[in-house]
């Protein structure tokens, strides 16, 4: 796989953290996931955890400045000079925007957007087993379609975004793990 700066873009329960997950490991470059990262603040009750907690309860997007605040931070470390896989950002098309600025501050170029495409209710589905078994607490089923509402409303004009730059790769997200994941890898060799 050639790839290294990738954006993995997709609704709520895609499958993006899975597959980033696998593919990190293949890769050799770092995950990038800014749910995690402020999952983590909210954890530690970081002043970024305190304001973004209620937001992400109820499914809505953290503002652009904090999200773009944290994933610059992130970027600019060293072992992310190499490559990176982010999940989960952008989001926003300002997010976008602010993404081609700060790797063009970096000398450094997005290789490709990898969009997982999936069934909206089979992916409800899969989020609602998450809840059993994980209790994450935007996983009950009013705040995840709200998550979808926001994903087509604010992140979905991101694939064409991507597309008029000719970095994006559509992926079917449906099957089981292995099969997304030969797919992935089979688009990021093309
Ligand atoms: P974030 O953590 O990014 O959540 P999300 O986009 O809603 O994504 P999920 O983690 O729910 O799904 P996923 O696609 O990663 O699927 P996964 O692999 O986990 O963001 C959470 C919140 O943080 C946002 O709502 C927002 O408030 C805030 N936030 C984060 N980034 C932001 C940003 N840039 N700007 C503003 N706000 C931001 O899989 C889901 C489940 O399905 C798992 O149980 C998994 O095991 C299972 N599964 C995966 N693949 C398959 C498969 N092929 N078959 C069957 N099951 C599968």
């Amino acid at each position: 796989m050639s790839a290294t700066r990738i954006v993995l873009l997709g609704p709520p329960g895609a499958g993006k953290g899975t597959q980033a997950a696998i593919l990190v490991g293949e890769l050799g470059i770092p995950h990038v996931s800014t749910g995690d990262m402020l999952r983590a603040a909210v954890k530690a009750k970081t002043p970024v955890g305190l304001r973004a907690k209620a937001v992400m309860d109820a499914g809505e997007l953290v503002s652009d400045d904090i999200v773009i605040g944290i994933a610059e931070e992130r970027l600019s470390e060293k072992d992310a000079q190499a490559g990176f896989l982010l999940d989960g950002f952008p989001r926003t098309l300002a997010q976008a925007e602010a993404l081609e600025g700060l790797l063009a501050k970096l000398d450094q170029a997005l290789d490709c957007c990898l969009a997982l495409v999936v069934d909206n209710e089979a992916v409800v589905r899969r989020l609602l087993g998450r809840a059993e078994i994980e209790g994450r607490a935007d996983d009950n089923e009013s705040t995840i379609r709200e998550r979808m509402r926001v994903y087509d409303a604010e992140t979905a004009p991101l694939i064409e975004f991507y597309r008029s730059r000719d970095r994006l790769v559509e992926v079917s997200g449906m099957g089981n793990i292995e099969e997304v994941g030969k797919r992935v890898r089979q688009a990021l060799d093309a």
